[in-house]
């Protein structure tokens, strides 16, 4: 059985993750999206939301199941039986931070690889911050996610105070 972990915020999921989750899915035996919990980053979404909003777009995707989890990453792979960690890469702008992650997970644990994926071109520009600004700024960001996403934006949204 090859698992991977696909990891991250997901604040909120967008098609990007998605598509990089699809790629994932046909590599591996069972990919894992691993919610992260105790991120240092103060999300619009709460990590129950943000992993509810995941499982509802992956629904019926049979190899790919969602949880959340706290602590470091390598440890909740191993833990999971994982032997890879999946992680897109848009753009150049990406490279510097996710290699440094990269070669310190692999310092943590060497048994757990770092797999890069790209996603499509035309989610290259997209990023879960992005989507979040259009969103509040009252732009149409059905293109860019799930429509459960796209209604849980204008909800969380309208319930802020200004
Ligand atoms: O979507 P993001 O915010 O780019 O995801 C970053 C994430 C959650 C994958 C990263 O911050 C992480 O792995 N956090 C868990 C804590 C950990 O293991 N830190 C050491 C990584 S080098």
């Amino acid at each position: 059985m090859r698992r991977a972990i696909y990891p991250g915020s997901f604040d909120p999921v967008t098609n990007g993750h998605l598509d990089v989750i699809a790629r994932a899915a046909k590599l591996f035996d069972e990919v894992i999206v691993a919610v992260a919990v105790n991120d240092q980053k103060r999300g619009l979404f709460t990590a129950d939301e943000r992993t509810a909003l995941i499982r509802g777009a992956v629904a019926g995707w049979k190899n790919v199941r969602v949880s959340r989890f706290d602590g470091l990453l390598v440890e909740f792979a191993s833990a999971q039986g994982a032997t890879a960690v999946v992680r897109g890469l848009r753009a150049v702008s990406d490279f510097e931070f996710e290699f440094q992650m990269a070669l310190m997970n692999r310092k943590l644990d060497e048994q757990i690889e770092t797999i890069f994926l790209m996603p499509a071109e035309n989610y290259t520009y997209l990023s879960s911050r992005i989507v979040k600004e259009i969103s509040r700024l009252g732009g149409n960001v059905d293109a860019f996610v799930p429509a459960s996403v796209a209604g849980a934006l204008r909800e969380k949204l309208a319930a802020r105070p200004a």
